[in-house]
């Protein structure tokens, strides 16, 4: 087998780890019959990143964890691919996947080297899996080439103005100034974080994510930047509800594929 990307061992090994903390969270997910995304949890009704009727389409999902908004689709009528670096959350998620009756087709490898046929689906997604912990110079034209002519991509995950607001040290919460450049590097090794040690994550300035679609044949559909609901409260991953009231936390993104 060929050998993993620095970032996707770290990333196997911290998510291995962090799996049993992800059961609870999952099986609540698992049980929800409308789907409420990131965060924040925004409802689908506000959000649509799912088609309503999804019927005899093939989807996949680019970093499943465990696999909840694989089964959401799966209800919707697909037939759904689950991908995921973590061997121990496939665990969960083919637990859950059983309990609930629902068939998925999970494998254990990298969304930036998925092991199927070019054209294989109709329709990707990823929500906080390939999103940000793949690198986009990688996954995006790897979903690209997994997709039919016409096929959709929608992913979700941090908002670059997260990135540049994050201390350099890794610590909470994120404050409301700038603490990084804008431009530059999109990596982000977050393993010596003062607050909640984590992995390593990528995040692109806008127009840099506009033009790896455009040199990678997709064409945008739609991209929205979620803020925090009136009532939100707490705090996500460093970030206070008032931060995310005040600046997006989150960012939505749909690309289609050149038919
Ligand atoms: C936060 S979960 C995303 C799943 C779910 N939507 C959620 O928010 O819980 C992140 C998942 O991405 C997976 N992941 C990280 N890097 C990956 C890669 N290169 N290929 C596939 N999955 C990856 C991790 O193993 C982890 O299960």
């Amino acid at each position: 087998m060929a050998e993993l990307p620095e970032h996707v061992a770290v990333n196997r090994e911290y998510w291995d780890g962090m799996a049993h903390e992800w059961v609870e969270a999952g099986e609540r997910s698992w049980n929800q019959a409308e789907p409420a995304w990131g965060s924040w949890g925004i409802p689908e009704s506000e959000l649509h990143l799912l088609p309503d009727d999804m019927t005899g389409l093939q989807a996949i999902e680019l970093g499943c964890g465990t696999a909840y908004v694989s089964a959401w689709m799966a209800r919707r009528g697909a037939v759904v691919t689950g991908i995921d670096n973590s061997l121990e959350q496939l665990r969960t998620a083919e637990r859950l996947a059983q309990q609930h009756g629902v068939a998925l087709e999970l494998i254990h490898g990298n969304a930036e080297a998925v092991p199927k046929p070019d054209e294989s689906f109709d329709f990707a997604i990823s929500e906080y899996g390939a999103a940000i912990w793949a690198d986009p110079y990688r996954w995006i034209p790897e979903a690209h080439r997994l997709l039919r002519p016409g096929g959709t991509l929608v992913f979700l995950g941090t908002h670059h103005l997260v990135s540049v607001c994050s201390p350099l040290d890794g610590s909470f919460p994120i404050p409301r100034t700038l603490e990084r450049p804008y431009f530059g590097d999109h990596r982000l090794d977050w393993r010596d974080a003062a607050d909640d040690p984590g992995g390593i994550e990528f995040s692109l300035p806008f127009s840099a994510w506009i033009r790896l679609f455009r040199s990678t044949g997709f064409e945008v559909v739609d991209f929205a930047e979620i803020q925090a609901p009136a009532d939100a409260v707490g705090t996500k991953s460093g970030i206070t509800a008032d931060w995310a009231r005040d600046y997006p936390s989150e960012h939505v993104w749909t690309v289609r594929k050149a038919g």
